[in-house]
Formats: C-alpha cells, sequence, structure tokens
C-alpha cells in the first residue's frame, strides 16, 4: 500500500489505544440497536460473559488439546451442547469451527470425500443448492471442485419441488436446504427435501447457521416451525453459528453430522512432516481460543431458559415489525419468513431509495437483490428500538412515495438498476455454472 511504512518507532500505549478508538469513528455503529445485520445482540450481561471468556482464552491455542486441554474439553461439550439441541441424539459427532463458511466448507469436504469412497464412478461431482442458500455453498463448492446448479426459487422464496428434484444427477454428491435462509428468513421444505436426496442416495445438510440457536428456542414456545434438524430422515449434516443467535462474538460456528463416522471424512491428517504428525479437524491450524471458551461460557450462562428468553423477546419484536411493514402502504414482507428475518420488498416504490432514507435517520439497513428488498435481522435488544423505527420507515416510504423518479440518486439509483435486471430464473430453470 502506498504510503505505509513498517513503523520505526512504537506508539505509547495510552495513544495507540485512542487511535484504535478514533477509527471505528466511520464505522457501523451497532451499539445503539439500530443496525439488522452484522452484530447479534442478547444485552451488556451476555455482552461481559463473552468478553470475560475472551480474556482468559485470548492467546491460548486450540491446535493442540495435549497443550490445552480445557479447550478440548469445552469444544466437546459446546458441540455436545449443539447436537442435544438439534436433536442429534448420542450418535452425532462434529467440531467448532470459525464461521458458517467454514462449518460448510467441512461438510461440503465430508461429502466430496465420502463420495470418492463411496462411488469412485463420479469423476466430476455436483452440489445443488437454491438460489436462496448462502454464498458460502458456491464457496464451498469453487474451492473444493464440486459444480453448483442453482435451483430457482419465486419471489416469495419457495422452491417447486419437481424443479428441485429434477437438479440431482447421477453426478450429485450434495444438496442443501435453509433454515432459516438469510435473505428472506424463509424455512425451506427440510422434510421433502432431505427425502428427494435421500431417494437419490445424496448427502443432505441443513444449513442453519443462522436459524440453530434460535429455532429450537421458538418451536418449544409454541410457534409453528417445521422438522428442520436430526429428526428429519435423510439429513447427514448441519451447521450452526454460535456468532449468530447463540450471541458469541465472530469465530464460533459448529458443524455436525449424523454420525462420528461421517465426520471422519472431515480430518486431515499428515503423518511424515519433520515435525511430527500434523493432525487438524478443519480448515485452520492454529485455532483461537477465545471463541470456544465463549461459547461455551455463554451456553453455561445463558441455559435453555435464558436462550428461551431472548428467543421470545428477538420474536415479540419481530412481530412487531412485521405488522407494522404490513400497515404501511407501498410495502411488504416477502414471503412467509417464521422466524427473525425478513426482507421486506415493494412493487411500486423504489426500496433501495427507502433504505437510503432510513440510513440518514441513522439506521443500518442491507439491500438485497433478486428481487430488491431490505434486510432485517432481529435481535432481543431490537425490542427496545422497534417504534422509532417503524415510525422512521413510514416517513421514509412517505418522503419516497413523493419522488420522481429522476430524483433517486447515488446508491439507491446503483441498486435500483440491479434490481430492475430481469430475473434470471425466468429465463432458465436452472442454471449451472
Ligand atoms: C444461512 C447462512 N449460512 C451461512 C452463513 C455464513 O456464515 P459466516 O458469515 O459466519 O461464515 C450465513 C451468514 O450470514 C448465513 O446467513
Amino acid at each position: 500500500m502506498a504510503g505505509v511504512k513498517f513503523p520505526q518507532k512504537g506508539l505509547p500505549a495510552a495513544e495507540l489505544k485512542s487511535l484504535l478508538h478514533d477509527l471505528k469513528s466511520n464505522d457501523m455503529d451497532w451499539r445503539n440497536y439500530r443496525a439488522f445485520s452484522m452484530v447479534f445482540r442478547a444485552g451488556e450481561d451476555v455482552a461481559d460473559i463473552v468478553m470475560s471468556a475472551l480474556g482468559e482464552y485470548v492467546f491460548e491455542n486450540g491446535l493442540s488439546p495435549f497443550a490445552f486441554p480445557s479447550l478440548l474439553r469445552m469444544e466437546t461439550e459446546v458441540v455436545a451442547m449443539t447436537a442435544d439441541l438439534l436433536n442429534g441424539g448420542e450418535t452425532a459427532a462434529g467440531n467448532m469451527t470459525s464461521g458458517g463458511t467454514e462449518s460448510i466448507m467441512m461438510a461440503v469436504k465430508a461429502a466430496r470425500d465420502y463420495a470418492r469412497e463411496k462411488k469412485p464412478e463420479i469423476k466430476a461431482p455436483e452440489l445443488v443448492m437454491l438460489r436462496s442458500a448462502h454464498p458460502a455453498f458456491n464457496k464451498a463448492a469453487h474451492f473444493l471442485g464440486l459444480k453448483t446448479v442453482i435451483v430457482p426459487v419465486s419471489d416469495a422464496s419457495v422452491v417447486d419441488l419437481d424443479v428441485y428434484r429434477k437438479a440431482f444427477s447421477p453426478n450429485t454428491v450434495f444438496a442443501v436446504g435453509s433454515a432459516f435462509s438469510y435473505p428472506h428468513g424463509i424455512i425451506d421444505p427440510i422434510g421433502e427435501m432431505a427425502a428427494i436426496a435421500s431417494e437419490k442416495g445424496v448427502w443432505f445438510h441443513v444449513d442453519s447457521c443462522v436459524g440453530g440457536f434460535i429455532l429450537p428456542f421458538m418451536e418449544k414456545l409454541g410457534h409453528p416451525i417445521p422438522p428442520f434438524d436430526f429428526r428429519v430422515p435423510g439429513v447427514t449434516s448441519m451447521s450452526a453459528d454460535v456468532h449468530k443467535y447463540g450471541y458469541v462474538s465472530k469465530g464460533a460456528s459448529v458443524v455436525l453430522y449424523r454420525d462420528a463416522d461421517l465426520r471422519k471424512y472431515q480430518l486431515f491428517v499428515y503423518a511424515d512432516w519433520s515435525g511430527g504428525v500434523y493432525a487438524t479437524p478443519c480448515i485452520s491450524g492454529a485455532r483461537p481460543g477465545g471463541p470456544v471458551a465463549a461459547s461455551w461460557a455463554v451456553m453455561k450462562f445463558l441455559g435453555y431458559e435464558g436462550y428461551m428468553r431472548l428467543a421470545a423477546e428477538a420474536m415479540q419484536a419481530t412481530k412487531i415489525l412485521i405488522e407494522g411493514v404490513n400497515k404501511i402502504p407501498g410495502i411488504f414482507i416477502i414471503g412467509k419468513p417464521l422466524a427473525t428475518t425478513f426482507g421486506v420488498g415493494s412493487k411500486s416504490l423504489n426500496v433501495y431509495a427507502i433504505g437510503d432514507k432510513m440510513k440518514q435517520r441513522g439506521w443500518h439497513i442491507d439491500s438485497q437483490h433478486l428481487p430488491p428488498s431490505l434486510h432485517f435481522t432481529v435481535s432481543p435488544m431490537h425490542l427496545k428500538v422497534v417504534e422509532p423505527c417503524l415510525k422512521d420507515l413510514r416517513e421514509a416510504v412517505q418522503e419516497v412515495s413523493a419522488m420522481k423518479p429522476e430524483d433517486v440518486s447515488g446508491d439507491a439509483a446503483i441498486y435500483g438498476m440491479i434490481g430492475s435486471m430481469p430475473d434470471r430464473s425466468q429465463a432458465k430453470e436452472i442454471t449451472t455454472q
């Protein structure tokens, strides 16, 4: 980078600390509860536990279970607690990873290597996913040499199961459903999708990166959540992020397999290194101890009861927001989100311009396309701001309703262009890349 050189002299600690603080001045301010993505918030008591655990384990290295048996113990317990939550029974096995993407990467790698062993005739393995599934699957396929077969979803984010079935070929080694998807919070028909995969003899993964630590509690609270976990026959593996609705800081996810035999396809061992036998379960070598300790500590701190309370609060905030959006003429909720994430679309207004107006009022709401929409991921702490948020949204919509198309500028115009591109699902039923 031009102009940046390695510093000759160090800075005094106090100056450095204030510099670090100042550097954040243009960052998204998530502390005021006005952001609906990126950071999941449960409250100061949980944040305090996270900070203590991170502080306690900040330099520990999860690479060696011999040097740090406490980290191995905590990881084993976090995996076991997550398997219990997702009905994996006594047989489920897994690991902690750095996040959803790594968990997904490991599941795809395990499925690929499983197929290499069981179906050696497959030379060009394929991965079947819906357009609404997270791009971490495209990334995993790209890294691991699989071809993606993308199945379209409707504008309400619903899959046509006949089209889904046709996406499978003799080369399919991995298929995925989301519970729930990020863009619109839709729970895919996991039972039906897993049954199709199972009929074809294909590994089926449930991506519960966002949903894994809230859907089980919502179900217990009596919300109508269709079965999405290991209770569903045909579900081979799952991903669930502790750094989302588990309320831990970033760097914590769990990948789970129906049994330990399947997990072994994820592992890497090299015995001929001059440094000794090198064995790692996931992608990273050295692994930060902090996220493991924080996950263990928050699960123990909150317990089932604490997570139930937080799920109820997040659901209440979501209900108020969704009911409020439904009362604002010109905008609507996309599809039928059952949980705490949703998209807001419009047939007549430029939603990106609405997002810009919200930004001017201090809200951070991401834009999405296919179809154009604004994204809301709701945390329990949003209960504090739902009314001002709806008031500002009403005003923003009114202002945009009064705008002429030529008045739409900046980000909104650019996103608007993307949003007005033809929906590719109309052109091709299934696209491959
Ligand atoms: C449904 C879903 N899967 C996977 C991921 C990837 O997780 P990460 O960003 O932790 O790698 C996300 C991230 O938002 C997600 O929402």
